[in-house]
């Protein structure tokens, strides 16, 4: 491929210049020790900077409130603690160039009752999720007024760690069971109506804006669809990100198809080996075309040629090579060096993912340096003089 690879295209994201088009999307890794993202957590992001990618979204689901229990050993985003460590894991990225934001959330029902502090799970409904079983209080008033204060806190610390910016994170958890007829039935001023399921999130990017001033990134990342009976469909996706981009609010939108609340649905979303590459990526097309914003996107685009063709295309403007990362961390530094052909591809076993669902930390099936960034090189130098063995 040429310098003209579409690929290594700078992309600009308001003020920020992204410097190519790859970006890992947020994933928790399950590396946080006692919720802080400490030595371990930044070498792995570190690692992907040093070899190029233009945005790390760090963390996945990073909880903004004690009762959204870390259900995946979460980075705990409600405790002040947290800014230095996430200041030294931004400033290392920094210096090498990569852009880094991190994930926000609040889990909701999304949660097991056992987990954390074992206060009351929340949810607009008391409709329990089937993967994990809480049994949620509905959301009265002062849990809603709470909340929103608790990402405004958060965002604000995040800011202070010197963060590009932040993703708020809107399938399967919090926002979207406010948005979907299914785990919605209040009553009300955040119930009934789309505009009234949505008001909690234009509420929670309001305290945000006005903590965090118009400058700071702020995107959204959600379904906008979730190909389930009763739930909502593209039509009101597409009117929700309108809703969302009328606000003011929001910077980029990150796609994705689908419904995460069983194992079946989850699957859909992060398909697996055996499933086909890039199920998504049309669709992502389809709604980028439907609204006029920055939009990203993920899902099972393991090799530089779709996403090449992702972008060349015009489906995306930043595309998410997420898993390809665990299995190899130094995919744009390979594209650079015209060594694509060297890059370990990414297989879909998605153990990564499994590790994290059995309370253990994410490895990858096939590269042991994964996870293991301060003991282990990714990069095994080659011999000077070829030996015989
Ligand atoms: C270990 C692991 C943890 C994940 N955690 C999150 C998360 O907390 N929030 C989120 O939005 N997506 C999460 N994801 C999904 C990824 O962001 C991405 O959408 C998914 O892996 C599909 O993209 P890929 O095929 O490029 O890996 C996670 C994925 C993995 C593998």
């Amino acid at each position: 491929m040429s310098h003209k690879d579409p690929l290594l295209q700078p992309f600009q994201l308001k003020h920020l210049t992204l410097r190519n088009r790859i970006i890992t999307t947020a994933h928790e890794p399950a590396y946080p020790e006692a919720g802080m993202p400490k030595d371990r957590y930044r070498a792995y992001h570190v690692e992907r900077a040093k070899a190029g990618v233009a945005l790390t979204m760090t963390a996945g689901s990073a909880t903004v409130s004690k009762d959204s229990p870390p259900v995946f050993n979460n980075i705990l985003a409600y405790k002040d603690e947290v800014v230095p460590y996430l200041k030294d894991l931004v400033d290392e990225c920094h210096e090498h160039g990569t852009a880094v934001m991190i994930q926000l959330t609040h889990l909701g029902r999304r949660t097991g009752w056992s987990k954390g502090d074992w206060l009351p799970v929340v949810s607009p409904s008391h409709e329990r999720e089937a993967s994990h079983r809480a049994f949620p209080k509905q959301m009265e008033d002062w849990d809603i007024e709470r909340i929103i204060k608790d990402f405004a806190d958060a965002a604000e610390r995040m800011q202070a760690a010197g963060m590009d910016g932040i993703e708020i994170e809107a399938y399967g958890h919090l926002h979207d069971q406010f948005w979907s007829p299914l785990t919605n039935t209040l009553e009300g001023p955040y119930g009934g109506s789309l505009q009234n399921r949505v008001r909690f999130t234009l509420d929670v990017l309001e305290a945000i804006r006005a903590r965090v001033g118009t400058e700071f990134i702020v995107g959204v990342r959600f379904t906008a669809d979730q190909a389930q009976k009763g739930g909502f469909g593209f039509e009101e996706g597409v009117e929700i990100a309108k809703l969302l981009k009328a606000s003011g609010h929001i910077d980029f939108l990150n796609v994705i198809r689908g419904h995460i609340d069983t194992d079946p649905g989850l699957t859909d979303v992060i398909p697996v080996m055996g499933m086909r590459n890039s199920p998504h990526l049309d669709f992502a097309g389809e709604f980028r075309s439907s609204v006029d914003m920055p939009v990203f996107h993920a899902a099972k685009i393991p090799d530089v040629a779709t996403a090449r063709h992702a972008i060349a295309e015009g489906k995306l403007d930043m595309v998410g090579m997420t898993r390809a990362h665990l299995a190899d961390p130094h995919i744009v530094r390979k594209i650079i060096e015209g060594r694509e052909e060297q890059i370990r591809p990414c297989v879909g076993a998605t153990y990564c993912l499994d590790r994290i669902y059995q309370a253990g930390d994410a490895f990858c099936i096939h590269n042991a340096a994964t996870g293991r960034e301060l003991t282990m090189p990714h990069d095994i130098p080659k011999a000077d003089v070829k030996k015989k063995w």
